[in-house]
């Protein structure tokens, strides 16, 4: 039996630091939101664990118990085996939740082909602070530090643009560049947006707190967020702790034309069109 399965970017379309716990694990309240861009994951049943990895991504990824994909599959195995590969599109250690979509999707995958119940939170957590929200990649907004989880309704139709200027950033040192910890939640309600532009406009009057800090470390953030603000975004900023940036736009046209105008000022970076999953 052999289970594929869709390991999407993760995009944190707000990203609210708002406190610290003792243990340093910071409190978010971030609105998350998945592409139509990933990676791939396909699992068979097999004698013992294996990992393959393949595509435009693929070099560097580990194949051993180093990678979160097989630290996810360690966690269910006891004593099952797989054979596991993944198709890697997204830039690792970038903002946009790769490894943690991997595991993810390689736990969905792995429950079908053992046929076991998909595993709780407070398992997964330990894997990462992403991975309980990629274990649904649909529309929720995180609180904790990644374990509160609450659905949202779909968001409106919108196309998107990923931009990777190339630089993978450490997210700890990110946050430890952090001056202020302790910022203003989003609103208890969040809206339903019915367009993308109702949204682009919320966007504006909300925060990724992480992006300041992380556009000093990397200045070469700031010129994939100056570049995006150069389209016709609706609107645009970093996703988690970067490098990966974002921009949403009206419909799949103008955002194919503006990956083609960001690629021809930057032919080395890592740009991608697609769709909000809804
Ligand atoms: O949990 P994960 O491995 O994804 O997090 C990487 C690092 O990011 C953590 O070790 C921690 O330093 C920081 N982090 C944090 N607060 C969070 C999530 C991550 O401080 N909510």
């Amino acid at each position: 039996m052999t289970v594929e399965a869709f390991a999407p970017a993760k995009i944190n379309l707000t990203l609210h630091v708002t406190g610290q716990r003792a243990d340093g694990y910071h409190l978010l309240d971030s609105l998350v939101g998945f592409a139509d861009i990933g990676d791939r994951i396909s699992a068979s049943s097999a004698d013992g664990l294996s990992l393959q990895v393949a595509g435009p991504m693929a070099a560097g990824v580990p194949t051993d118990g180093s990678n979160l994909l097989m630290k996810a599959a360690e966690l269910l195995a006891a004593g099952r085996g797989a054979a596991l590969t993944l198709e890697k599109h997204l830039p690792p250690a970038s903002g946009i939740g790769g490894g943690s979509s991997d595991a993810a999707a390689t736990l969905r995958a792995l429950c079908e082909v053992w046929d076991l119940p998909l595993p709780e939170t407070a398992d997964v957590l330990s894997l990462g602070a992403d991975l309980p929200v990629c274990m649904t990649p649909r529309t929720q907004r995180m609180r904790g530090i990644g374990e509160e989880l609450h659905a949202l309704p779909p968001l409106p139709d919108c196309a998107i643009v990923l931009v990777n200027p190339g630089v993978s950033v450490a997210t700890p040192a990110i946050f430890r560049a952090m001056e202020n910890r302790h910022n203003p939640a989003m609103a208890d309600v969040l809206p339903v947006w019915q367009t993308a532009e109702a949204l682009a406009d919320w966007l504006r009057a909300q925060r990724n707190d992480l992006q300041g800090p992380a556009v000093a470390l990397e200045p070469i953030i700031g010129e994939a967020l100056a570049t995006l603000a150069t389209t016709p975004a609706l609107f645009h900023a970093m996703s988690g702790s970067g490098a990966t940036c974002y921009g949403l736009y009206a419909d799949d046209a103008t955002a194919n034309a503006a990956r083609a105008a960001v690629l021809a000022d930057h032919p080395e970076w890592w740009v991608r069109a697609g769709r909000l999953l809804r």
